[in-house]
């Protein structure tokens, strides 16, 4: 996993994946501290807000650090200004092309990463000239492709030539081995982070992930809207609406804001964004915790 080692600057090939909203200041420097490379949320934020995020984790750290940019937000462009501004010194991009950004972030030194669901668009990033992309697999919290992590991850490392970082289903040393196995020569980590001590989310989210079985999670929605979380109150109501042919515009009623609720303790109408290996988690820890049982085997 050496590439990707030099490629970000850390000591161990670990992203924690960006979470909106939750992957503030604190976590992101948590895990850069501890080796691996701590993803700021850009979600939601303004220019003046991300800046500050950004400071606060250089306040806090002088490891690399990464900004994740989701390319349909109406202000990329002003976000894109600021992590150059600010000389972050990685970049991952996910929802959309990051086409018109490359060359700026390029000029300005900022290594550039994509998050991925399937071959066709993981080629095209290597064609625009990111510098490594993260597979993704549908065992993922949150937005999902379509392929699980053990298809997806071997055909990307066959289809590209640049590295790979898997992501999706990875709670423990037992997913860092098997997806090296697969070729891949780093992870991202989502899921596991969310219950970290550092992330400002309610107790009553970070419970509901604890509690969580292997078979908690479902996905609501498809293609692109498609989203894993815990089932609840929350999912149970789309599932009804669905049944019942409900318009678009009352499903997006029903969605709207659910990740902050969720956030902010409401587990009954929050969507639980969480992943498959929801059900591994048993208790809430330091970032250094989870960044030291990732890697314990890889150390070895
Ligand atoms: C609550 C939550 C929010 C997420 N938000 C984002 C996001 O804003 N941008 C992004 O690229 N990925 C996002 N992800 C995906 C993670 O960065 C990561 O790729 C994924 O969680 C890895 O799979 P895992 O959940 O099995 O660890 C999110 C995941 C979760 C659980």
């Amino acid at each position: 996993m050496n590439s990707i080692t030099r490629l970000l600057g850390t000591k161990y090939p670990l992203i924690q994946g960006s979470l909106a909203h939750i992957s503030t200041y604190p976590l992101v420097a948590a895990v850069s501290n501890a080796g691996g490379l701590g993803t700021l949320s850009s979600t939601g934020l303004n220019s003046k807000q991300l800046a500050l995020q950004i400071q606060r984790v250089k306040e806090l750290t002088n490891q690399p650090f990464a900004v994740n940019l989701t390319l349909l937000d109406a202000n990329v462009e002003t976000l894109v200004k600021i992590v150059i501004e600010q000389k972050v010194p990685i970049v991952i991009t996910s929802a959309g092309t990051p086409k018109r950004f490359i060359p700026a972030l390029k000029t300005a030194g900022i290594k550039t990463l994509a998050v991925i669901p399937n071959v066709k668009i993981a080629k095209k990033m290597e064609s625009l000239g990111v510098d490594a992309v993260i597979a993704e697999g549908m065992e993922s919290g949150g937005h999902i492709g379509q392929l699980t992590t053990m298809g997806l991850v071997p055909q990307v490392v066959a289809a590209v030539n640049i590295p790979v970082i898997a992501a999706g289903g990875i709670a423990d040393a037992r997913g860092v081995l098997a997806v090296q196995a697969l070729g891949a020569q780093g992870i991202q980590v989502g899921t596991a982070f969310l219950v970290a001590e550092e992330t400002p989310i309610a107790p009553e989210y970070k419970q509901a992930v604890i509690t969580a079985d292997d078979m908690a999670t479902v996905v609501t929605g498809n293609g692109a809207d498609a989203v894993r979380g815990i089932a609840n109150g929350l999912t149970d109501r789309y599932f009804q609406m669905i049944a019942d042919n409900a318009w678009p515009e009352e499903l997006d009623k029903l969605t709207t804001g659910s990740l902050q609720r969720a956030i902010h303790g409401d587990v009954a109408t929050g969507s639980l964004m969480a992943g498959q290996v929801a059900g591994m988690i048993t208790k809430v820890e330091p970032a250094a915790t989870i960044v030291k049982r990732l890697m314990n085997k890889v150390e070895a």
